[in-house]
């Protein structure tokens, strides 16, 4: 599929695990004596980072022994977060081969080889039988997938029966040009920011019961405040090593539709409706 191969190549690195090496050791970090937590600065890619996935956890509670599915996983940050603190086992589904290699590596160095394990493949067509999965969540790849409605039919096939939902993505709130590029892509032919009565519209129409939406707008705000006051140059360990030499143009752009209320990260909780 022509939009799933730019959507790959939008975010190709080439050599990403040294150059996540060479930062953690920068940093000061052994790599041989890593937690997942020492990662989170660089293995978390959507707003707010650990921060963002530990209150996204509030609300979706998952629970020890849950088969999660992590939907566009990229290179794995809360599949391990969710796998470590709350002892769930967690399997990545990703487009770029590239991420799947990277998030698999990591992992086994964090000594969670054994409960996440993530793989090369579409949302759109998830290589995964159906019911496989308790519960599934998605962080910031809605913006990039054009036909929500058969990523959530997708999502709904590998679910239980009373399977939950959990997504946190950059929606929608008013009509307006975004800037470019935005970390999920350079041009507006490669962005589906859609709002958040359309995805609840075509989660229900799909088969699901949304429970919560929250929009993170505010916590989003605050999290670009803090970054402008932490000064220019970045930590060597950050984002930036994932999103390459244009990371600052593309969270500047990004922080400023926020602030102008053109779009907002957004949650929603959803379950299989009975
Ligand atoms: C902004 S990154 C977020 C990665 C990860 N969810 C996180 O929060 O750290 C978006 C990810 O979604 C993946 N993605 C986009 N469209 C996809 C699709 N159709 N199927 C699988 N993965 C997809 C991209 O390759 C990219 O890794």
């Amino acid at each position: 599929m022509e939009l799933e191969q730019a959507v790959a190549q939008h975010y190709a690195h080439g050599s990403l695990e040294q150059a996540i090496l060479s930062a953690l050791a920068a940093a000061g970090k052994d790599a041989n004596r890593l937690t997942p937590k020492d990662l989170a600065p660089v293995d978390e890619f959507h707003i707010g980072g650990r921060q963002a996935t530990i209150a996204f956890a509030e609300q979706f509670e998952p629970r020890p022994g849950m088969r999660l599915l992590d939907v566009g996983c990229g290179i794995g940050g809360a599949a391990r977060y969710f796998a470590s603190e709350h002892g769930c086992r967690v399997a990545g589904v990703e487009l770029s081969a590239e991420y799947v290699e990277v998030a698999n590596a990591l992992a086994a160095r964090v000594g969670l080889g054994e409960r996440v394990s993530c793989r090369q493949g579409s949302a759109l067509a998830l290589p995964y039988e159906p019911g496989s999965f308790d519960g599934a969540y998605m962080f910031h790849v809605g913006m990039n997938i054009e036909d929500k409605a058969r990523l959530f039919r997708e999502v709904r096939r590998v679910l239980t029966p009373s399977g939950v939902f959990g997504i946190y993505d950059v929606m929608r709130l008013a009509a307006g040009d975004l800037h470019y590029p935005l970390p999920w892509t350079s041009g507006a032919e490669g962005s589906f920011v859609a709002d958040a009565a359309s995805y609840r519209r075509m989660l229900v129409a799909e088969g699901f019961e949304v429970l919560k939406e929250r929009n993170r707008r505010d916590f989003a705000l605050e999290t670009f405040a803090q970054m402008r006051a932490r000064g220019a140059a970045p930590a060597p360990l950050g984002l930036h090593i994932v999103m390459g030499a244009s990371a600052g143009q593309k969270v500047k752009n990004m922080s400023t539709d926020i602030a102008s209320g053109l779009i907002a990260p957004t949650e929603l909780i959803c379950q299989v409706a009975k």
